[in-house]
């Protein structure tokens, strides 16, 4: 990664040159103005979420979709709200996310869980959410409603099977894909899709597009299972093995499950203090399995990159290829 970057993904707002940048300004207003327009108490919970920062990563997607210049005011308007929805479903995803898991920090920062309780994080994300589609709706396009409600039940669905799956790494490399599939990636498709769709490509191109947020959604989550188990918590804003403690079972220990027989035997729910999840962190990392699940996640980007071939404007293959390389980049 570059070391001059502001964000991992400074490189493709540079690429994508002022145009992107306007988008990308014009969304944050436009999330500012959505999490004020209600009252104090929605305005202190939505906009502790949005403080929070985040890199932004969906909204990029769906511009970088697009060419050039971005075509008229009404598109551009169009590209902004759909940005936006798909960025108010990622926000109301991690409120409710932090009631369930009972989390209360999150990118290093008290949780609105942890700061304004249960209830209000409950209602808050509720508002986020549907926020998101009251906004999405004045595109007035049925196929865009249903590219970002797929995504949505595909992450209530890895949610509940997340939940299912808790403190079991007998699921296998399979079934950890399939959740990831629907808890993560599923909202890089709605973002590319969403993008496509704006922009009027025509259905396999859609599809195409869809494929490759589906690609790079699974790299992403694969280095950020990586990541709570090798990075620090500067870098990530929460402790490293977190998901251990959680019950979440995740690529690198599956992985290293099969190599290191004391890990194969492992019961997740035995584990119940910051040192001894770090005591498995370093095993899981002796084991190579981290190095193996960026391998995998760097073939996950080739197989995204791949989809960029047939028939898309050169400048938005170019931006789209950047942005799968950025997300590989941020966690080397
Ligand atoms: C973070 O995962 C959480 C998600 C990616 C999705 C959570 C989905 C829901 C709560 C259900 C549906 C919500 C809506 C709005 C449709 P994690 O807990 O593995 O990661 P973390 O470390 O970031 O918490
Ligand atoms: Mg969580």
């Amino acid at each position: 990664m570059s070391t001059a970057a502001a964000t991992p993904f400074e490189e493709v707002l540079s690429a994508g040159g002022p145009p992107v940048r306007r988008l990308m300004a014009d969304v944050e207003l436009l999330l500012g103005r959505i999490t004020v327009a209600y009252g104090t108490q929605l305005g202190r919970a939505a906009g502790t979420t949005l403080a929070g920062g985040g890199k932004r990563l969906r909204p990029l997607l769906v511009f970088v979709c697009v060419d050039g210049e971005h075509g008229s005011q009404r598109r551009r308007q169009a590209l902004v709200r759909a940005a936006a929805a798909v960025e108010l479903v990622h926000m109301a995803s991690l409120v409710h996310d932090d009631v369930l898991d009972d989390a209360r920090v999150r990118r290093g920062r008290p949780t609105v869980y942890a700061s304004q309780g249960r209830g209000t994080a409950t209602a808050s994300g509720d508002f986020l959410f549907s926020r998101a589609f009251s906004l999405l709706g004045e595109n007035g396009n049925a196929s865009q409603i249903r590219a970002l409600s797929d995504a949505c039940v595909d992450l209530a669905r890895g949610e509940l099977a997340q939940r299912r799956d808790a403190y079991s790494h007998f699921a296998g490399v399979e079934r950890y894909l399939y959740r990831c599939e629907l808890k993560t990636a599923s909202l890089f498709v709605a973002a590319c899709k969403l993008g496509a769709l704006v922009a009027g490509y025509d259905g396999p191109q859609v599809e195409a597009l869809g494929r490759f947020g589906q690609r790079v959604g699974l790299a992403f989550q694969i280095l950020d299972d990586v990541l709570d188990v090798a990075g620090d918590v500067v870098q990530t804003g929460k402790q490293r093995g977190s998901d251990l403690l959680e019950g979440t079972v995740t690529l690198p220990l599956i992985l290293a499950a099969e190599a290191d027989p004391e890990l194969a035997k492992l019961d997740l729910s035995t584990l119940n203090s910051r040192a001894e999840a770090e005591r498995v962190c370093e095993r899981i990392a002796a084991s190579g399995a981290l190095e193996e699940a960026r391998r995998q996640a760097s073939e996950l980007v080739v197989a995204a990159q791949s989809e960029l071939d047939g028939g898309l404007d050169s400048r938005v293959s170019a931006l789209l290829r950047l942005v799968a390389d950025r997300v590989v980049d941020r966690y080397s």
